[in-house]
């Protein structure tokens, strides 16, 4: 089936929907982007992710191409004409269209795209399971806490995971785990810490990261915000990974190592609870 998409200003059967090819998006990945998370037909976590659209933007300084309540607007009018009760919103801005050079155009208007995609959550086998992964080397650029375009690397290590038989890549830099390739990354110690990487530029501040620390902390678990190695992750009790995209998902294996019982523990699967009755209860 057809989906209805956004493309700045109108709304299209998606195999019309048209952009320039002289779109900074297009030939630089000269944007940037949000992946809100979609839960009976609403928005999970809305609030944080147009919050750091905003700081996205203003990092790459570039203008907002609608305002906050267009903005949401479009979002319920996708999700509303695509009917899409689980899964995602996709929105991109990009700096709009120009002749090709490094240097950027001034007062270009910005391009909106939207899409929206279909995604079960609650019966998903990734979570259900939990996955595998593969430490990379982190060679992306530094400022990874602005949600920019430039994905390729991130989908290398991705497919370079695949090849070696798991399901996605553990960054590491210097010595020290940054973040997956599309999520935050975690463990928890045989003492029931949880840990994960402190915020810098060098990671993505993940929306669905900054709600599931702070239910934690309401839920009086420990969590200690600090880098970690690979060797510390192989053994704690327990790995996960959090993103819009998944919300919480165990991690049972690294680097060929089991963890835990190499099945989601116990600290994974309450906060996965928490977090879905949370979102449920939060969604707009
Ligand atoms: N990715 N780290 C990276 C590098 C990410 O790309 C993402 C999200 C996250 C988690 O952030 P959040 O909790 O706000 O989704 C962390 C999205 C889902 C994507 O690119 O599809």
């Amino acid at each position: 089936m057809s989906r209805t998409v956004y493309v700045n200003g109108e709304y299209f059967p998606e195999e019309d929907a048209k952009i320039s090819v002289f779109d900074r998006g297009f030939l630089m990945a000269d944007g940037v982007y949000e992946v809100s998370a979609v839960m009976d037909g609403k928005l999970v976590d809305y609030p944080g992710h147009v919050v750091r659209l905003h700081r996205s933007l203003s990092e790459m300084k570039m203008a907002s191409p609608v305002t906050d309540d267009e903005l949401l607007e479009i979002h319920r009018e996708l999700i509303r004409r695509n009917n899409l009760d689980e899964g995602l919103v996709y929105l991109q801005v990009t700096r709009g269209a120009a002749d090709r050079d490094f240097v950027w155009p001034v007062g270009v208007t910005p391009s909106l795209v939207m899409f929206t995609q279909q995604k079960a959550f609650e019966d998903s086998e990734g979570p259900r399971n939990g996955i595998k992964v593969v430490s990379q080397p982190d060679i992306r650029w530094g400022r990874r806490d602005i949600k920019t375009l430039q994905l390729l690397y991130p989908s290398f290590a991705r497919m370079q995971a695949k090849a070696q038989g798991a399901d996605d890549a553990w960054l590491v830099e210097d010595g020290f785990v940054t973040e997956g390739t599309s999520n935050n990354a975690y463990i928890v110690t045989k003492a029931g810490t949880i840990i994960t990487r402190n915020l810098s530029n060098n990671i993505l501040h993940g929306i669905t990261r900054a709600s599931v620390l702070a239910l934690a902390a309401e839920a009086q678990m420990k969590v200690e915000e600090r880098p970690f190695t690979i060797a510390e992750a192989q053994n704690a009790a327990e790995a996960f990974i959090t993103a819009a995209s998944t919300f919480v998902c165990a991690v049972v294996e690294i680097d060929g190592a089991q963890i835990g019982e190499g099945k989601p523990g116990p600290v994974a699967r309450r906060l996965r609870e928490i977090y879905l009755a949370n979102a449920r209860a939060t969604a707009v």
